[in-house]
């Protein structure tokens, strides 16, 4: 780990390789950004977004909280997304959870985390909408993990449940929506390449917000 003043010798020997590669780099980074991607992913420090993903700075619109949850009452996901999706014009929304997630941990724990309450309880009402699957998983680890996936999931959905989102893609047929699990235990992202027909198939009509758009 880097010692305080080594942030800013490092941060000057990165410049000076980018400008090594292609000495206008900066240049055009100042210009503009125009991002495919938005990443909603979790603050936990091992779980970089641009790293992990091989991309550089211009590339990918990022958003992290504690658990990568998209909840309707948080105005900085909201701004976020509407942002990415309206003004951006993203093609890809990629919700990225990790196994060994404390947030999702912490919410199956029957314990007062004070201020965490009202945040985890998104995640306790993702294990109340797959209890019967989560319940017949005997191994405690295994269930963990599969809350971790399906917490990415319910997120997706919720995503999936903006005006804005829904309206761009009438329009343009983009953004699509993604969701992933690193593992950090391997290094490796893996695409849960959730079926969104599926998933929404029964629920869709309760969450349509088209009809302005059209
Ligand atoms: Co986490």
């Amino acid at each position: 780990m880097p010692k305080y003043e080594e942030i800013f010798e490092n941060n000057l020997r990165w410049l000076e390789q980018k400008k090594g590669s292609d000495h206008s780099f900066f240049e055009k980074l100042a210009k503009d950004q125009h991002p495919e991607y938005l990443y909603i992913g979790c603050s936990d420090s091992r779980v970089t977004a641009e790293e992990m993903m091989g991309a550089e700075p211009g590339e990918i619109f990022v958003h992290r909280n504690i658990a990568n949850l998209v909840n309707a009452t948080d105005l900085n996901v909201m701004a976020v997304i509407n942002y990415a999706v309206r003004y951006l014009g993203v093609k890809h929304v990629v919700v990225c959870g990790h196994y060994g997630c404390g947030g999702v941990k912490a919410a199956m724990q029957p314990k007062d985390m004070g201020i965490l309450n009202p945040w985890l309880r998104n995640i306790r009402d993702v294990y109340r909408i797959h209890m019967q699957e989560l319940d017949a998983i005997t191994d405690e680890h295994k269930k963990y993990d599969r809350l971790v996936e399906l917490n990415v999931q319910e997120q997706c959905v919720n995503v999936i449940k903006l005006a804005s989102v829904q309206q761009e893609y009438i329009k343009s047929r983009f953004p699509t929506v993604h969701g992933w699990v690193f593992d950090m235990k391997t290094g490796k992202i893996i695409d849960l390449k959730l079926d969104f027909n599926k998933i929404l198939k029964d629920i869709q009509k309760i969450y349509n917000l088209t009809d302005s758009a059209t």
